[in-house]
């Protein structure tokens, strides 16, 4: 079993980005090889006077998440071709714990290219936190179509997308995981680093 959190980026009231988290989440969920759960950016209770690691023991749940997670998906909106402040507020309470796992990016936009440009922005920004990124996103672009009121996905076509998305993301947490229980780094002096 592999361990891959997702975390949900917009505290926006009726973001419809939720929808698509938990229609992924329930995805993983029935594979058998994921063990997950969600974590959402909205939960998080961010000091205005105070940012970054220096915090992260403000919680712990989060931080002891990705200390033993094998890798993470990051649900984003598009928010003016980049990604809400809360969702970098969120990533930035740590640094170490992400090194060497595997990010995949679910884009979620009101207009037609579901998420994409969001995702190339925060490629650069994971890569500093250590994080590797796999090569297939999902996006839901048109979201306002694709789930109806109450989340309900009304395309079937997510569903193949899905497992695409996730076999990749599951041969990418894999690997990394092998490499640093297996192979010493700086990070893993040892190569024995369960976490
Ligand atoms: C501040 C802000 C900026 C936005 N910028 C974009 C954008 O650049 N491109 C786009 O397709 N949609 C944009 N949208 C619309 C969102 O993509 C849309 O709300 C979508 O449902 C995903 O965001 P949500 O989870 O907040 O609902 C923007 C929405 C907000 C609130």
């Amino acid at each position: 079993m592999l361990n891959l959190p997702l975390l949900v980026g917009t505290n926006r009231q009726d973001r419809r980005s939720i929808f698509a988290a938990r229609w992924l989440l329930e995805q993983m969920r029935v594979r058998g090889d994921i063990e997950t759960r969600l974590f959402d950016v909205a939960d998080f209770a961010l000091p205005q006077d105070d940012y970054g690691q220096g915090i992260k023991d403000s919680f712990p749940e989060w931080r002891d998440a990705i200390v033993s997670a094998d890798g993470l998906v990051i649900v984003t909106p598009e928010y003016n071709h980049g990604y809400p402040g809360t969702l970098k507020a969120v990533l930035d309470l740590l640094l170490r714990e992400y090194v060497h796992k595997a990010v995949a990016f679910v884009g979620v936009s009101a207009g037609p290219w579901g998420g994409t440009r969001v995702i190339e922005a925060m490629v650069p920004m994971v890569r500093e936190l250590g994080l590797a990124v796999t090569f297939s996103d999902l996006n839901f672009p048109f979201v306002q179509r694709t789930f109806d009121a109450t989340g309900k996905l009304l395309d079937p076509a997510f569903e193949k997308r899905a497992k695409d998305f996730l076999d990749e993301l599951v041969w990418m947490a894999q690997v990394l995981k092998w490499g640093r229980e297996n192979v010493a780094s700086k990070f893993h002096p040892t190569g024995n680093d369960k976490g």
